[in-house]
């Protein structure tokens, strides 16, 4: 039977089940005429686990353990479209193979501020970099008959009062860098769904909102998906149902008196409403199904947890580890002669799949730093850890889920930088800590000195910003100390966002990135340490030296109060930093490899640049060419990417490397922003 014919069976009531959830997860299907429910799931990182269908309440069995894979802007930094779309098809597989119809990402929210605690699940700054990543993502999602849910529509940047912060920005800047991944999330990639934000956007929740959904969505793009509402981003019956929303979701367990339950039947009864404006939904999700192949038993069966899987997560965190800094060319590391190594830091040994919010993720395994250098080097080698510092260790949950108050709480707030009390105990407990770490790395006897710090989920988290980019745990203190100790000791700095480092940064001839790579991302580290692989990520981001160097915080303002001011308009990220002749402390774009590039002979024509690369090293290695438009902006010109491409280079061999592109030129070719090569 096609969409329409079911449709024209429908009864009013069975057609308000399919467009809100009935579960936390799930719509109704109708049993009569074998329409099954849409069965969704979090997240980027991998298939969220099960909770009970009314309760926020883990089921916690043994059979929702998934692949743990790197998170968005780990996938940014690798600069490599193909491996976005290994991410993605992983992440479908294994949605199907759990049996999800829907899988709710990815973020493709522009990080506008360091501080936003969805960073991590967002690609980048830049609007170019995010829709070339997000449209083979969304591809490799859906090539398992799974659809992806391209979010948070549209300008939503904060966690900070989230639930109801009016964003006030101009169209203009709105269309030039918070659109663009959308409508090529839908336009190229046709996404079969996306999902409406919680903020306000021209005085409307963005879920209900006519100029997201019905203007910019229906009219002008002519997206005929399904949209979906944030769980519980919908408050007005009416003006969801007259939007183009298709489906409301929320926290709360009361499913029949969603706005688009009961109370949206009880409207079109008595008029107020037409059963067309519900037809419309309906038709949409139909189609939906049809084309996951819901109907036709030609479903893809899907599978999860493996080893192809765990080996495309691997290959991702390798590509995504960022080498800011190799002055001394200390790394790789030799293992040949190596006899004893001193790691330091909690971050070695920790833990990040299970936090974050939504994103958070029932890992079939992860292997930290410390697992991954030891597992490296074996038994030869001695290796002896000290945490340095640590975080402040929870009281035991209440068993109660943080997404069930989320409506209530979820609003966010900004200054606690995960902390919550500062008590002399943990103050005690962390001044033991660096003085074992101190002492230790005094000892000679080792012959490297390690450092792996930087953040986790307590502040790169759904529902929180951090109040600035200080590093917590007193870090910059005790890294300060140990540079003093050993001015070799390699830095590790794992994290979701960009951290202020200025404080020792200067001391440190040896700096290494990672974002949450992961359950390889222990292996990949350690490959990368001890060069096995050669580190090819470039920073999807700016690194400010502070967050005040950001035009959210110069021009603008973050976050704001009921209201949020984008001041900055257009200006975000590099492009404020280029317009106002800002040094960043790492550029976008930035990241060294072991073996050093050439660039020769740039040439346009329309729609491509190439230029020729060699690798005039000793290593194979990989590259990642980025072409930069200039712009001329009043007196200033300025520059913004406008293509890219990786390749893969032999010690002395040299390619001709062709690169589509947007705009019209004139074209600069570098290897990062700063680090122009070609004009
Ligand atoms: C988040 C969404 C997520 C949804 C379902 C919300 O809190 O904003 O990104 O998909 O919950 O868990």
């Amino acid at each position: 039977m096609e969409p329409k014919e079911i449709l024209e069976k429908l009864t009013l009531e069975e057609k308000i089940g399919m467009i809100h959830g009935a579960e936390l997860f799930a719509t109704a299907g109708v049993k009569r005429l074998n329409i099954p429910p849409l069965i969704m799931s979090d997240g980027p990182m991998g298939v969220r686990n099960e909770f009970e269908p009314a309760n926020w309440k883990p089921i916690g069995l043994t059979d929702d353990y998934v692949t743990y894979l790197p998170c968005n802007s780990a996938l940014a930094a690798t600069w490599n479209r193909k491996l976005a779309c290994d991410t993605g098809s992983v992440l479908g597989e294994e949605a199907r193979g759990r049996g999800k119809d829907i899988i709710l990402a990815p973020g493709v929210n522009i990080k506008r501020s360091p501080l936003c605690g969805r960073n991590f699940e967002y690609f980048s700054e830049d609007p170019y970099l995010t829709k070339e990543m997000a449209v083979p993502y969304i591809q490799g999602v859906q090539s398992f008959d799974v659809a992806a849910c391209v979010k948070h529509f549209a300008a939503n940047n904060q966690e900070t009062e989230r639930l109801n912060v009016e964003v006030e920005i101009e169209e203009k800047a709105l269309r030039e860098i918070y659109l663009p991944a959308f409508y090529d999330a839908v336009k190229k990639a046709g996404s079969y769904t996306i999902m409406g934000a919680y903020n306000r956007l021209y005085g409307e929740h963005c879920c209900e909102s006519d100029f997201l959904l019905n203007k910019i969505l229906r009219e002008e793009w002519q997206y005929d998906g399904v949209v979906i509402s944030d769980w519980g981003g919908v408050h007005d019956t009416k003006k969801a149902a007259n939007s183009q929303l298709d489906i409301e979701m929320s926290v709360t367990y009361d499913f029949d008196n969603y706005c688009m339950a009961e109370p949206l039947k009880e409207k079109v009864e008595s008029g107020e409403i037409e059963e067309s404006v519900i037809d419309e939904k309906v038709l949409r999700i139909l189609h939906l199904m049809k084309k996951l192949h819901m109907f036709d038993g030609r479903r893809k069966t899907g599978v999860y947890n493996t080893p192809g899987h765990r080996k495309a997560a691997l290959h991702v965190a390798r590509e995504s580890i960022v080498l800011l800094k190799n002055n001394d060319q200390a790394l790789p590391l030799k293992k040949e002669g190596l006899k004893k190594v001193l790691i330091i830091g909690e971050n070695a040994q920790c833990i990040h799949s299970n936090g974050g919010g939504s994103a958070e993720i029932k890992a079939l395994y992860e292997i930290s730093p410390l697992m991954g250098i030891k597992t490296h080097l074996g038994g030869n080698v001695k290796v002896d850890y000290a945490f340095g510092y640590c975080r402040e260790e929870k009281e035991e949950e209440s068993g109660q889920n943080w997404q069930e108050t989320s409506l209530q709480n979820g609003g966010g707030f900004t200054g606690k930088n995960g902390e919550t009390s500062q008590e002399a105990v943990l103050l005690e407990k962390r001044k033991a800590l660096k003085e074992e770490a101190l002492k230790l790395a005094g000892d000679k006897s080792y012959d490297k000195v390690i450092f792996v710090g930087g953040l986790n989920h307590d502040h790169d988290t759904e529902g929180n910003d951090r109040a600035d980019m200080t590093l917590p745990y007193g870090q910059d203190e005790l890294i300060t100390q140990l540079l003093k100790i050993r001015p070799d000791m390699i830095v590790v700095m794992i994290a979701g966002s960009s951290v202020d480092m200025t404080a020792w940064e200067k001391k440190s001839p040896t700096l290494v990135w990672s974002y949450y790579a992961g359950m390889e991302g222990g292996n990949a580290l350690a490959d990368v340490l001890f060069g096995d692989v050669n580190p090819s990520g470039k920073l999807p981001e700016t690194f400010y030296k502070n967050h005040l160097d950001c035009s959210a915080h110069a021009l603008g303002e973050f976050p704001g109060g009921k209201t949020v001011a984008y001041k900055e308009g257009k200006y975000v990220g590099y492009r404020y930093h280029e317009k106002y002749h800002m040094e960043p402390l790492f550029s976008f774009g930035h990241g060294l490899s072991y073996t050093s590039f050439a660039y020769r002979k740039m040439s346009v024509k329309p729609g491509m640049v190439s230029c020729y690369v060699k690798n005039t090293g000793k290593m194979p290695g990989s590259e990642t060419v980025q072409v930069y438009q200039l712009l001329q902006d009043g007196a200033d010109v300025v520059k913004e990417l406008k293509g890219f491409e990786k390749v893969y280079l032999n010690p002395g061999e040299e390619k001709r490397v062709e690169i589509n592109v947007e705009g019209t030129g004139p074209y600069t070719v570098g290897s990062s922003l700063l680090d122009i090569r070609l004009h």
